[in-house]
């Protein structure tokens, strides 16, 4: 159960987060849109889309949200230089590097490959986009987890020795600040929900980690009942849901708010990783096609097809009536279709004339 004796409204939590040092990056609020020929499709709920693929800086996704904190920091401390890393094809990297290349610093990127090379790396998708704003990069062997962590640390370690001043991204200092920035995309679901004169019957998200655990902190704050339904990409070694409420309570903290949340508190489900992290399903790629097809709107085939995979999943379930309203927050992730396009290629069938 969520421990809190307070419940905070929408302007005191904006009150706390003001607090923070904040560099302006994403197009806010993203727009909260209703997929009505999506919806029909599945004859089932309203479902609207909450589009934060739309949030601006390089192709957009969650991270932009993240970095206006992130890089708010980097700037507040005088960094000259951001060193982080993740997969060959990570998001999150790739708008790091354009946040870094608006907030004019360096940014240095170790990509695990997770296996060794078999030819040169594909220059495509989010990698092409890396190169493209300007980050020096560097491609490891090695899976995205620890192994990488600990490549990123001695980067940063390396510059540090030059005499530059690294903002080196330790994930446990960044995911609390993180996921501040999915507490505002909350409160604007909420407010946006009410104009269009509904309260969300679920939140669906594709999270194992910040954007989800700032979700549920601000749902909790603002003592709210809906469920937030948080799908993960993928099966960390450790105990995410645990690790979720960790950083909600890290992030509390850092704003001297009172809410706390146990792990029970965190909804969340591996059953739509499939084989492995970042290999789309089949649920996956029929979720990305129904959706371009009916709405026009492009998921991607590592994090939000496999959300929305679990959501239609959920409804195909009767887990819904067709009154009932969800949100589907829309995490981006879309420059890696480019870099799945054989896979995605054989699996939607191209009608060429
Ligand atoms: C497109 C997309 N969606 C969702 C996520 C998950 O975000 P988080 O790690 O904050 O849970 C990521 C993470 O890289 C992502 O790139």
């Amino acid at each position: 159960m969520t421990n809190s004796a307070t419940t905070y409204s929408i302007p005191a939590l904006h009150e706390s987060i003001d607090q923070l040092p904040r560099f302006q990056l994403a197009h806010l609020p993203t727009p909260l849109e209703h997929a009505s020929r999506f919806s029909q499709a599945l004859h089932g709920p309203r479902i609207w889309i909450k589009r934060d693929d739309c949030t601006g800086l390089a192709f957009g996704g969650n991270k932009t949200r993240h970095n206006e904190f992130l890089i708010g920091d980097a700037l507040d401390k005088h960094a000259d230089i951001v060193v982080w890393g993740a997969g060959l094809q990570s998001n999150n990297c790739r708008q790091t590097a354009a946040a870094c290349a608006k907030a004019g610093l360096d940014c240095h990127l170790v990509l695990g490959r997770g296996k060794p090379a078999d030819g040169p790396d594909p220059i495509q998708g989010n990698l092409l986009l890396d190169h493209l704003v300007g980050a020096s990069i560097e491609i490891v062997d090695d899976e995205v987890g620890p192994a990488v962590d600990a490549k990123i640390a001695n980067a940063a370690a390396r510059f540090a020795k030059q005499g530059r001043t690294v903002f080196e991204w330790n994930r446990k200092t960044v995911k609390p600040l993180a996921a501040v920035s999915y507490m505002l995309c909350m409160t604007e679901i909420i407010e946006q929900a009410a104009a269009a004169g509904f309260v969300p019957d679920a939140v669906y998200v594709c999270s194992a980690g910040s954007t989800g655990a700032g979700l549920a902190l601000a749902h909790a704050a603002l003592a709210q009942t809906f469920p937030v339904r948080h799908i993960t990409p993928i099966v960390w070694p450790w105990d995410t849901q645990a690790d979720m409420a960790r950083i909600a309570n890290d992030a509390a903290e850092l704003l001297g708010i009172e809410t706390r949340l146990e792990t029970a508190d965190i909804d969340v489900t591996e059953e739509y990783v499939g084989p492995s992290y970042g290999v789309p399903t089949p649920g996956c790629l029929e979720a990305l096609t129904l959706l371009a097809r009916t709405e026009g709107i492009l998921l991607d085939p590592s994090y939000s097809g496999k959300a929305m995979a679990g959501l239609i999943d959920h409804v195909r379930k009767a887990q819904f009536d067709q009154r009932q309203n969800i949100v589907f927050v829309h995490t981006g992730g879309t420059p890696a279709l480019f870099a799945h396009a054989d896979e995605l290629a054989a699996a939607i069938a191209p009608r060429v004339l």
